[in-house]
């Protein structure tokens, strides 16, 4: 997909308070092995790395747009490559992701296979967006579902792969994972108004259909923009966005 690193940077001091929270939720030893699954441009894998001592980090993305922008953060014990999350090999003492598996799918097949890539005593520690039934992401599918969006995606729609929290924390206990922590944490985004949504979701949530849309895009956008003003009137406008964290460990 084509990340646009400038359009995802725009919000990017609300991006990093999940992060932060994920950050808290890792259990810090020096030395670790660590995988950033997704790591975009790297800003947040230099600070996961510069908070775990001697530890040597790899940050994987499948977007070279995204990792261009993250060399500029690689130093000793922190790298970048190009790689698909739903690939990594090796063995690791910390899987970490913010913001990067839901655009995976098959999380009953993916959250196993992440876990049986934990070195013994490794820990997963994730966070998905799981506000795909919001307002904003409600009217993404409803216009996707109008003309003329419908014929040019071929009745495509991109529909989230986020399962519900308990479905995480049962995936993981028959890993027979321990420390099984899965929760839900609602972020209170005040914006501008209703144009801002737009703008937000057009650095993630839109990213697929502009590939599929091409010359319709701006019209997609303005629909979608069109729609939210009528939802989401006022200024400024709340925006209420629903978070997974999840955090396991293995066994010694
Ligand atoms: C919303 S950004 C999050 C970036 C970063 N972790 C952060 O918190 O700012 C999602 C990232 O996941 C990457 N991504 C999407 N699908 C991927 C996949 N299958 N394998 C690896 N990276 C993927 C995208 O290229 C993008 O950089």
């Amino acid at each position: 997909m084509p990340w646009n690193p400038e359009k995802y940077h725009q919000f990017q001091s609300q991006r990093s308070a999940p992060f932060d929270d994920l950050l808290q939720m890792v259990d810090i030893r020096p030395g670790l092995r660590v995988v950033d699954l997704g790591c975009g441009t790297g800003e947040l894998t230099r600070r996961l790395a510069d908070s775990l001592l001697e530890s040597d980090v790899l940050g994987l993305d499948s977007s070279p747009q995204m990792l261009e922008r993250a060399g500029e953060h690689a130093r000793p014990g922190l790298r970048f490559e190009l790689g698909n999350l739903a690939e990594v090999g090796g063995k690791w003492d910390l899987i970490f992701s913010n913001a990067a598996l839901q655009w995976s799918d098959e999380h009953k097949k993916l959250i196993p296979l992440l876990y049986s890539r934990l070195a013994p005593k490794g820990q997963i520690a994730v966070q998905v967006p799981s506000n795909h039934n919001s307002n904003a992401h409600l009217s993404i599918i409803e216009a996707a579902g109008r003309e003329p969006f419908a014929s040019a995606l071929g009745g495509w729609t991109r529909q989230s792969p986020v399962l519900p929290i308990e479905a995480y924390a049962e995936l993981l206990f028959r890993e027979e994972a321990q420390e099984i922590i899965v929760f839900e944490k609602v972020y209170p985004h005040v914006l501008e108004n209703a144009d801002a949504i737009v703008d937000w979701i057009s650095g993630t949530a839109l990213v697929p259909y502009f590939e599929r849309l091409d010359s319709l895009k701006d019209d997609f956008v303005n629909a979608i923009r069109q729609d939210l003003r009528v939802l989401i009137p006022g200024e400024p406008v709340f925006y209420p966005f629903k978070r997974t964290f999840i955090s396991a460990r293995k066994a010694a």
